[in-house]
Protein backbone atom coordinates (compact mmCIF):
# COMPACT_ATOMS: atom_id res chain seq x y z
CA UNK A 1 0.00 0.00 0.00
CA UNK A 2 2.59 2.76 -1.51
CA UNK A 3 -0.22 5.31 -1.78
CA UNK A 4 -2.42 4.62 1.58
CA UNK A 5 -4.07 8.08 2.99
CA UNK A 6 -3.27 9.77 -0.86
CA UNK A 7 -5.50 11.66 -3.14
CA UNK A 8 -4.61 11.47 -6.66
CA UNK A 9 -6.20 13.26 -9.33
CA UNK A 10 -5.98 11.69 -12.90
CA UNK A 11 -6.96 14.25 -16.10
CA UNK A 12 -7.73 11.84 -19.06
CA UNK A 13 -8.72 9.21 -16.93
CA UNK A 14 -12.00 7.93 -18.73
CA UNK A 15 -10.11 5.09 -20.47
CA UNK A 16 -6.94 4.22 -22.10
CA UNK A 17 -3.25 5.29 -19.74
CA UNK A 18 -5.21 7.38 -17.45
CA UNK A 19 -7.30 4.41 -16.39
CA UNK A 20 -4.92 2.21 -15.99
CA UNK A 21 -2.83 4.57 -13.79
CA UNK A 22 -6.01 5.39 -11.78
CA UNK A 23 -6.38 1.73 -11.21
CA UNK A 24 -2.93 1.16 -10.35
CA UNK A 25 -3.09 4.51 -7.58
CA UNK A 26 -6.22 2.79 -6.35
CA UNK A 27 -4.73 -0.75 -5.55
CA UNK A 28 -2.03 1.01 -3.65
CA UNK A 29 -4.37 2.30 -1.69
CA UNK A 30 -5.03 6.22 -2.86
CA UNK A 31 -8.41 7.93 -3.29
CA UNK A 32 -8.88 9.02 -6.99
CA UNK A 33 -10.85 11.69 -8.71
CA UNK A 34 -10.89 11.12 -12.07
CA UNK A 35 -11.26 14.62 -14.65
CA UNK A 36 -12.36 13.91 -18.10
CA UNK A 37 -14.62 15.46 -20.86
CA UNK A 38 -16.14 12.13 -21.12
CA UNK A 39 -17.95 11.84 -17.57
CA UNK A 40 -20.02 9.25 -17.97
CA UNK A 41 -16.79 7.04 -18.72
CA UNK A 42 -15.09 8.54 -15.83
CA UNK A 43 -17.80 7.30 -13.28
CA UNK A 44 -17.64 3.76 -14.44
CA UNK A 45 -13.59 4.11 -13.86
CA UNK A 46 -14.87 5.65 -10.67
CA UNK A 47 -17.25 2.59 -9.78
CA UNK A 48 -13.90 0.41 -10.59
CA UNK A 49 -12.02 2.04 -8.45
CA UNK A 50 -14.81 2.22 -5.41
CA UNK A 51 -14.74 -2.19 -6.13
CA UNK A 52 -11.27 -1.71 -5.11
CA UNK A 53 -12.81 -0.43 -1.63
CA UNK A 54 -11.27 2.82 -2.13
CA UNK A 55 -13.30 6.59 -2.52
CA UNK A 56 -13.61 8.11 -5.93
CA UNK A 57 -15.29 10.49 -7.68
CA UNK A 58 -15.84 11.72 -11.66
CA UNK A 59 -15.61 15.72 -12.52
CA UNK A 60 -16.15 16.60 -15.68
CA UNK A 61 -13.32 18.84 -16.93
CA UNK A 62 -11.76 20.21 -19.63
CA UNK A 63 -7.91 20.64 -19.40
CA UNK A 64 -7.93 23.28 -22.23
CA UNK A 65 -9.93 25.98 -20.09
CA UNK A 66 -7.89 27.54 -16.85
CA UNK A 67 -11.28 28.22 -14.78
CA UNK A 68 -12.34 24.53 -14.78
CA UNK A 69 -8.71 23.56 -12.59
CA UNK A 70 -9.73 26.04 -9.97
CA UNK A 71 -12.95 24.04 -9.53
CA UNK A 72 -11.55 20.75 -10.02
CA UNK A 73 -9.59 21.33 -7.06
CA UNK A 74 -11.75 22.72 -4.83
CA UNK A 75 -14.75 19.82 -5.70
CA UNK A 76 -11.74 17.23 -5.19
CA UNK A 77 -10.39 19.23 -1.85
CA UNK A 78 -14.30 19.31 -0.82
CA UNK A 79 -15.20 15.52 -1.34
CA UNK A 80 -11.78 13.69 -0.96
CA UNK A 81 -10.74 15.78 1.53
CA UNK A 82 -7.16 17.07 0.51
CA UNK A 83 -4.77 16.48 -2.67
CA UNK A 84 -1.89 14.82 -2.49
CA UNK A 85 -0.86 13.92 -6.22
CA UNK A 86 -1.59 15.25 -9.92
CA UNK A 87 -1.57 13.36 -12.81
CA UNK A 88 -1.85 15.28 -16.25
CA UNK A 89 -2.32 12.40 -18.31
CA UNK A 90 -5.24 14.04 -20.75
CA UNK A 91 -3.41 14.80 -24.29
CA UNK A 92 -4.10 14.12 -28.20
CA UNK A 93 -2.23 12.69 -31.11
CA UNK A 94 -2.06 15.49 -33.86
CA UNK A 95 -2.84 13.63 -37.46
CA UNK A 96 0.14 11.52 -38.19
CA UNK A 97 1.54 10.98 -41.67
CA UNK A 98 1.85 14.28 -42.08
CA UNK A 99 5.02 16.05 -42.46
CA UNK A 100 5.54 19.39 -41.41
CA UNK A 101 5.35 20.79 -44.56
CA UNK A 102 1.63 19.46 -44.69
CA UNK A 103 0.67 21.08 -41.64
CA UNK A 104 -1.55 23.42 -41.16
CA UNK A 105 -2.02 26.20 -38.34
CA UNK A 106 -4.78 23.94 -36.35
CA UNK A 107 -2.82 21.04 -35.98
CA UNK A 108 0.12 22.89 -33.88
CA UNK A 109 -2.53 24.94 -32.07
CA UNK A 110 -4.56 22.00 -31.12
CA UNK A 111 -1.98 20.14 -29.56
CA UNK A 112 -0.32 22.93 -27.97
CA UNK A 113 -3.88 23.71 -26.36
CA UNK A 114 -4.41 19.72 -24.95
CA UNK A 115 -0.68 18.49 -24.40
CA UNK A 116 1.08 21.57 -23.09
CA UNK A 117 -0.82 24.80 -22.25
CA UNK A 118 -3.50 22.56 -19.67
CA UNK A 119 0.10 21.31 -17.97
CA UNK A 120 0.77 24.57 -17.33
CA UNK A 121 -3.01 25.50 -16.26
CA UNK A 122 -3.17 22.43 -14.16
CA UNK A 123 0.49 23.40 -12.35
CA UNK A 124 -0.20 26.70 -11.56
CA UNK A 125 -3.05 26.08 -10.03
CA UNK A 126 -1.91 23.31 -7.87
CA UNK A 127 1.41 25.36 -6.87
CA UNK A 128 0.53 27.73 -4.32
CA UNK A 129 -1.44 24.28 -2.37
CA UNK A 130 1.36 22.51 -2.66
CA UNK A 131 3.42 25.11 -1.58
CA UNK A 132 1.48 25.97 1.55
CA UNK A 133 1.49 22.11 2.87
CA UNK A 134 5.26 21.56 1.68
CA UNK A 135 4.17 18.61 -0.05
CA UNK A 136 2.91 17.16 -3.36
CA UNK A 137 3.83 15.02 -7.17
CA UNK A 138 3.33 16.06 -10.07
CA UNK A 139 3.57 13.36 -12.33
CA UNK A 140 2.92 14.86 -16.77
CA UNK A 141 2.48 12.37 -19.26
CA UNK A 142 4.45 12.90 -22.00
CA UNK A 143 5.72 10.63 -25.17
CA UNK A 144 8.78 8.66 -26.60
CA UNK A 145 7.44 10.93 -29.13
CA UNK A 146 9.41 13.79 -28.13
CA UNK A 147 12.65 12.54 -28.12
CA UNK A 148 11.89 10.72 -31.35
CA UNK A 149 11.76 13.57 -33.37
CA UNK A 150 9.06 11.97 -35.14
CA UNK A 151 8.56 14.00 -38.33
CA UNK A 152 5.16 12.30 -39.22
CA UNK A 153 3.67 13.88 -36.32
CA UNK A 154 5.46 17.13 -35.69
CA UNK A 155 3.15 19.23 -33.54
CA UNK A 156 2.14 16.11 -31.32
CA UNK A 157 6.52 15.40 -31.10
CA UNK A 158 7.32 19.01 -30.49
CA UNK A 159 4.21 19.44 -28.06
CA UNK A 160 5.60 16.52 -25.99
CA UNK A 161 9.39 17.29 -25.69
CA UNK A 162 7.95 20.78 -24.49
CA UNK A 163 5.64 18.34 -21.52
CA UNK A 164 9.20 17.40 -20.52
CA UNK A 165 11.02 20.64 -20.77
CA UNK A 166 8.32 22.17 -18.40
CA UNK A 167 8.45 19.02 -16.09
CA UNK A 168 12.02 20.22 -15.28
CA UNK A 169 11.18 23.94 -14.99
CA UNK A 170 8.16 23.09 -12.51
CA UNK A 171 10.23 20.61 -10.98
CA UNK A 172 13.08 22.90 -9.95
CA UNK A 173 10.97 26.18 -9.15
CA UNK A 174 9.00 23.71 -6.77
CA UNK A 175 11.75 21.26 -5.41
CA UNK A 176 12.66 23.74 -2.18
CA UNK A 177 9.08 23.04 -1.10
CA UNK A 178 9.03 19.47 -0.74
CA UNK A 179 6.87 19.00 -4.06
CA UNK A 180 8.86 16.45 -7.11
CA UNK A 181 7.30 16.77 -10.48
CA UNK A 182 8.64 14.26 -12.96
CA UNK A 183 7.24 12.96 -16.25
CA UNK A 184 6.83 9.56 -18.06
CA UNK A 185 6.95 8.98 -21.35
CA UNK A 186 5.05 5.82 -22.75
CA UNK A 187 6.00 3.89 -25.33
CA UNK A 188 3.26 2.18 -27.32
CA UNK A 189 -0.21 1.33 -25.99
CA UNK A 190 -3.31 -0.07 -27.95
CA UNK A 191 -5.38 2.36 -26.63
CA UNK A 192 -8.23 4.81 -28.45
CA UNK A 193 -5.69 7.09 -29.17
CA UNK A 194 -3.74 4.51 -31.30
CA UNK A 195 -6.64 2.57 -32.87
CA UNK A 196 -7.30 5.92 -34.18
CA UNK A 197 -3.56 6.68 -35.58
CA UNK A 198 -3.76 3.40 -36.82
CA UNK A 199 -6.90 3.72 -39.11
CA UNK A 200 -5.41 7.02 -40.15
CA UNK A 201 -1.75 5.80 -41.24
CA UNK A 202 -3.72 2.50 -42.81
CA UNK A 203 -5.93 4.76 -44.78
CA UNK A 204 -3.07 7.68 -45.89
CA UNK A 205 -2.25 4.28 -48.40
CA UNK A 206 1.55 3.33 -48.74
CA UNK A 207 2.94 0.30 -47.28
CA UNK A 208 0.06 -0.22 -44.79
CA UNK A 209 -2.69 -0.22 -47.71
CA UNK A 210 -5.42 -2.45 -46.89
CA UNK A 211 -4.31 -3.08 -43.10
CA UNK A 212 -6.60 -3.50 -40.03
CA UNK A 213 -5.42 -0.12 -37.57
CA UNK A 214 -4.69 -3.68 -35.21
CA UNK A 215 -2.33 -5.00 -37.93
CA UNK A 216 -0.52 -1.02 -38.71
CA UNK A 217 0.03 -0.81 -34.27
CA UNK A 218 1.84 -4.50 -34.37
CA UNK A 219 3.82 -3.64 -37.20
CA UNK A 220 4.95 -0.32 -35.68
CA UNK A 221 5.43 -2.64 -32.10
CA UNK A 222 7.52 -5.47 -34.11
CA UNK A 223 9.78 -2.50 -35.94
CA UNK A 224 10.76 0.04 -33.02
CA UNK A 225 10.39 -1.79 -29.97
CA UNK A 226 13.20 -3.80 -29.13
CA UNK A 227 11.64 -5.90 -26.54
CA UNK A 228 9.12 -6.36 -29.18
CA UNK A 229 5.98 -5.90 -26.71
CA UNK A 230 3.88 -3.78 -26.56
CA UNK A 231 3.31 -1.49 -23.16
CA UNK A 232 0.38 -1.58 -21.24
CA UNK A 233 -1.38 1.04 -19.15
CA UNK A 234 -0.72 -1.27 -16.17
CA UNK A 235 2.99 -0.62 -17.08
CA UNK A 236 2.33 3.42 -17.05
CA UNK A 237 0.09 2.84 -13.66
CA UNK A 238 2.99 1.07 -11.82
CA UNK A 239 5.85 4.06 -13.02
CA UNK A 240 3.36 6.67 -11.24
CA UNK A 241 2.64 4.47 -8.09
CA UNK A 242 6.41 4.53 -7.82
CA UNK A 243 7.07 8.06 -8.83
CA UNK A 244 3.88 9.06 -6.39
CA UNK A 245 5.36 6.65 -3.56
CA UNK A 246 7.93 7.65 -0.95
CA UNK A 247 10.35 5.45 -2.38
CA UNK A 248 10.59 8.33 -5.10
CA UNK A 249 10.50 11.19 -2.73
CA UNK A 250 14.49 12.37 -4.32
CA UNK A 251 13.52 11.67 -7.53
CA UNK A 252 12.63 15.02 -9.49
CA UNK A 253 12.76 16.67 -13.02
CA UNK A 254 13.06 12.91 -14.65
CA UNK A 255 11.42 11.74 -18.09
CA UNK A 256 11.02 7.73 -17.19
CA UNK A 257 10.66 5.97 -20.72
CA UNK A 258 8.29 3.40 -20.30
CA UNK A 259 8.99 1.53 -23.94
CA UNK A 260 10.24 -1.74 -24.12
CA UNK A 261 13.01 0.30 -25.14
CA UNK A 262 12.05 2.66 -28.34
CA UNK A 263 13.90 5.40 -27.15
CA UNK A 264 16.99 3.40 -26.04
N1 LIG B 1 -1.34 5.34 -26.45
C1 LIG B 1 -0.06 5.55 -26.65
O1 LIG B 1 0.62 4.77 -27.33
C2 LIG B 1 0.62 6.75 -26.03
C3 LIG B 1 2.01 6.80 -26.12
C4 LIG B 1 2.66 7.88 -25.55
C5 LIG B 1 1.97 8.86 -24.87
N2 LIG B 1 0.61 8.77 -24.81
C6 LIG B 1 -0.07 9.85 -24.06
O2 LIG B 1 -0.79 9.28 -22.99
C7 LIG B 1 -1.93 10.08 -22.67
C8 LIG B 1 -3.19 9.22 -22.65
O3 LIG B 1 -3.29 8.58 -23.88
P1 LIG B 1 -4.25 7.35 -24.18
O4 LIG B 1 -3.51 6.46 -25.10
O5 LIG B 1 -4.81 6.80 -22.93
O6 LIG B 1 -5.36 8.13 -25.03
P2 LIG B 1 -6.97 8.02 -25.05
O7 LIG B 1 -7.35 8.80 -26.25
O8 LIG B 1 -7.39 6.61 -24.94
O9 LIG B 1 -7.42 8.79 -23.73
C9 LIG B 1 -7.31 10.19 -23.61
C10 LIG B 1 -8.27 10.66 -22.55
O10 LIG B 1 -8.11 12.08 -22.42
C11 LIG B 1 -9.40 12.68 -22.40
N3 LIG B 1 -9.31 14.05 -22.90
C12 LIG B 1 -9.00 14.46 -24.15
N4 LIG B 1 -9.09 15.79 -24.25
C13 LIG B 1 -9.49 16.25 -23.03
C14 LIG B 1 -9.75 17.54 -22.49
N5 LIG B 1 -9.66 18.64 -23.24
N6 LIG B 1 -10.10 17.62 -21.19
C15 LIG B 1 -10.21 16.52 -20.41
N7 LIG B 1 -9.98 15.27 -20.88
C16 LIG B 1 -9.62 15.13 -22.16
C17 LIG B 1 -10.24 11.79 -23.29
O11 LIG B 1 -11.63 11.98 -23.06
C18 LIG B 1 -9.75 10.41 -22.91
O12 LIG B 1 -10.43 9.89 -21.81
C19 LIG B 1 -1.95 11.20 -23.71
O13 LIG B 1 -1.34 12.35 -23.18
C20 LIG B 1 -1.10 10.63 -24.84
O14 LIG B 1 -0.51 11.65 -25.60
C21 LIG B 1 -0.09 7.75 -25.36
Amino acid sequence: MRLAGKVAIVTGGAQGIGRGIALCMAKEGADIAIADLKVEEAAQVADEVKAAGRKAIAVKTDVTKQAEFESLYETVRRELGQIDIVVNNAGSASRPGNPFTNNVEEDWDLVWKINVKSIFFACKAIAPYFIDRKAGTIINIASIAGPMNSPNMPPYSVSKMGVVTFTKIVAKELAAHNVNVNAICPGILWTAFWHETAGRIAKAGGKFAGMTPRQVFEDRVNLLVPMKREQTPEDIGWAAVFLASDQARNITGQALHVDGGVVM
